[in-house]
């Protein structure tokens, strides 16, 4: 909503009945909307139906204070912009408040011209940040379902295979490195297939532990266990009518594995806690970077569902593989970079492309719309140019090995041993993100608690960011 458009609306939170009367009488004559409440509690009720574009509050009222108001608020209407009213003898409780989010305070009397003053700029100050957030949603929303972009002939089997599990129902396993595009392909299924206008559900199986995984997919009645404080449905029923995608499969641990293979056999199961047999309709895909049938082999990941999930593979290229579009995809992420940034780089010039085509990149695709992220929003030319581009990009060899491949020789010549080579490309991660632990996880396939635990056990944890 925007003050142009639509009249703003004005909250009056005020026991004081005449000064709220004459606020409200000024602040009409101004033309805005104006409504009163004589207290907090009354006030956060009616905003449960209708949130106001602003409140005005008293500091001192007898049923809850100002401050209270404020972080009952903060939990309820984040966002919303106060402004606090306070008599001269409590700034400091003022000063509080703008630390717990208020945005303003006025002294009383009220100052007029002071009020009007305020209120624009704080309206203002609004408008332009809701402004920002719907351009950023409309632009993410936007790119997120372009089509997957590679012309070389590596993602073109991707694709056409894409296509044919489209038209099916049949389940696939995604396969591939850290940000190779997984989860894109996973997109690219579902929007192709049958099951478009039904949901999508992801359930990133490594970001919980055991019995939570559980209760997420299974669901549960009120009070199945403690913490279970309402009735939850789980993903699967969620799924229904669409697509489940499960990602980081390789990750859950066995127990729950076997209770997943019984689902997708009978294709029936129940919420935790009750007794009622449930079916849902969905159609399955899985991801996971892990080499699954090694680890099957290992007796980690239980063969029979393995096989019940690779009914049909798709194993995604790393970058390194699919070199040819490098360029492609470099202009593709500097246009996103520059309409989510609002900035107007024009191209990469022929020697950073040249820098691009040669690095490995570990982290595959999305290493590289990092970079070029990063590259967009630092930089001050028209064009992206080699002193751009992070150190690791300078003095590739044209060869091109793979980034790890001196260190895991040495680790077979005997020269160093697997918690030596294990330190050395954690000390390689963090450089190559600059110090910064959710991009490392994210290039080293891991959680960033794993992470966190493994610079730990080495000692690198000290001067790490983030
Ligand atoms: N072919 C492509 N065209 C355009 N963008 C791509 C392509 N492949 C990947 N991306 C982008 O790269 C980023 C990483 O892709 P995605 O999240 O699908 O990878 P992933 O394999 O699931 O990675 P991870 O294993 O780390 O979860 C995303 O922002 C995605 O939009
Ligand atoms: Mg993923």
């Amino acid at each position: 909503m925007t003050s142009d458009t639509v009249v703003p609306r004005i909250a009056i939170v005020e026991d004081d009945a005449g000064q709220a009367r004459q606020l409200g009488r000024i602040l009409e004559l101004e033309g805005f909307l104006t409504s009163h409440y004589a207290s907090p509690l009354a006030a956060l009720s009616a905003w449960a139906q209708a949130p106001p574009d602003l409140v005005l509050t008293d500091l001192n009222m007898p049923d809850m204070d100002g401050i209270a108001l404020l972080e009952k608020m903060r939990e309820a209407h984040p966002g919303l912009p106060v402004i606090m009213m306070t008599a001269f003898g409590s700034v400091d409780t003022a000063k509080q408040a703008l630390k717990l989010g208020a945005h303003d305070y006025l002294l009383k009397p009220i100052d007029v011209d002071e009020l009007l003053v305020t209120l624009r700029k704080v309206l203002q100050t609004r408008q332009l940040k809701q402004e920002n957030l719907t351009l950023r949603k409309q632009l993410k929303t936007q790119y997120q379902f372009e089509r997957a972009i590679g012309a070389a002939p590596a993602w073109r089997r991707v694709m056409e295979t894409v296509d044919a599990v489209a038209d099916s129902e049949a389940t696939a396993l995604i396969l591939g490195e850290s940000g190779t595009g997984k989860e894109l392909v996973a997109e690219a299924i579902h929007a192709r297939s049958a099951r478009a206008a039904g949901p999508l559900i992801k359930v990133h199986c490594a970001a919980l532990p055991e019995n939570l995984l559980e209760a997420e997919l299974f669901g549960h009645e009120k009070g199945a266990f403690t913490g279970a404080a309402a009735l939850r449905k789980g993903r699967f029923e969620e799924a229904d009518g669409g697509t489940l995608f499960l990602d980081e499969v390789g990750e859950i641990a066995p127990p729950v594995q076997v209770k997943l293979l019984r689902v997708l056999q009978q294709k029936t199961f129940e919420r935790l806690g009750s007794g009622a047999t449930l079916k849902a309709d969905f159609r399955l895909i899985a991801a996971t970077n892990r080499d699954l049938q090694a680890e099957v082999k290992a007796g980690h990941f239980r063969e029979d569902l393995y096989y019940r999930l690779n009914v049909i593979p798709i194993p995604l290229p790393p970058l390194r593989e699919r070199r040819e579009d490098i360029a492609l995809l470099a202009q593709h992420f500097l246009a996103k970079a520059n309409a989510l940034n609002r900035k107007h780089v024009e191209g990469i010039g022929e020697a950073a492309l040249d820098l691009l085509a040669r690095y490995p990149f570990p982290g595959n695709v999305r290493e590289l719309e990092n970079l070029i992220e990063r590259c967009v929003v630092l930089s001050r030319g028209t064009h992206i140019e080699p002193d751009d581009l992070p150190p690791e990009l300078h003095g590739t060899p044209g060869a091109a090995p793979q980034a790890t491949a001196g260190p895991v020789e040495r680790l077979w010549r005997g020269e160093l041993n697997l918690d030596a080579l294990e330190r050395l490309i954690l000390e390689d991660a963090m450089q190559r993100s600059r110090g910064v632990q959710t991009e490392a996880a994210r290039l080293l396939g891991i959680s960033r608690r794993t992470l966190q635990y493994r610079l730990e056990k080495h000692g690198l944890s000290k001067s790490a960011p983030e």
